[in-house]
């Protein structure tokens, strides 16, 4: 095969330009982080922040609020990936899924109220986040067995967030000897991977019907 040797427009040479000045940049302030700061030693401490967690019993109080925020918005998301399925399965299983989300605001409530605290929610990144990819796959999707694929797979992303947030504020619970708030922690973590085990076997069945 014969070598083509092309002359760049000036549109690409800019790009390429660009492109490159980012990549250096990226890699002086990676330098610069790296340098100006040595890393952590065990039992080392800090100044924080105003405002950060200044122990466990705050960071869990923080990750209760993140999650009670999210909890709410999952109320208002989830009615919209049930509309948006087609598989009667999928569903049900969101409906149900809706009425324990509700009951999960509650424990959250509880939880806060068990400390003696009135419950508050902040905003989760994180769940936002993954709310907006699954309006995303639902609007990038036709309706049918390929859009309900989509709708699985981000509200098992959504599972597996609550998951790993459960499990951590509970195993927090534990430590601080906040006996009510872990009991109520362990009940939502329960269904949370209920949920996300339902989720699986329905992608295993819709993606063998798609197959089929
Ligand atoms: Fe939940
Ligand atoms: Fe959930």
């Amino acid at each position: 095969m014969a070598t083509t040797t092309k002359t760049p427009t000036k549109a690409q040479t800019k790009t390429a330009a660009k492109s490159a000045t980012a990549d250096t940049k990226a890699k002086t302030n990676a330098g610069t982080t790296a340098s100006k700061k040595a890393p952590m030693k065990e039992g080392q401490k800090e100044k924080a922040k105003s405002g950060a967690a200044k122990n466990l019993q705050d960071l869990f109080e923080d990750g209760l609020k993140d999650i009670f925020w999210a909890e709410k918005e999952l109320l208002k998301a989830l009615p919209k990936m049930e509309k948006n399925a087609t598989s009667e399965r999928l569903k049900k299983a969101i409906t149900q899924h809706i009425e324990e989300t509700e009951m999960h605001v509650q424990r959250l409530e509880q939880c806060f109220e068990s400390m003696g605290q009135k419950a508050k929610a902040e905003k989760c990144d994180a769940m936002a986040g993954l709310i907006d990819e699954g309006k995303s796959i639902m609007e990038e999707t036709e309706a049918g067995a390929v859009r309900d694929a989509g709708i699985i797979a981000a509200a098992q992303k959504v599972e597996h967030y609550e998951i790993a947030t459960y499990g951590t504020l509970a195993a927090f619970a534990k430590v601080l000897e906040l006996e009510k708030a872990l009991k109520l922690l362990l009940q939502t973590l329960k269904e949370e991977k209920k949920c996300d085990e339902l989720l699986t076997s329905l992608a295993d069945t819709n993606l063998n019907s798609k197959a089929e």
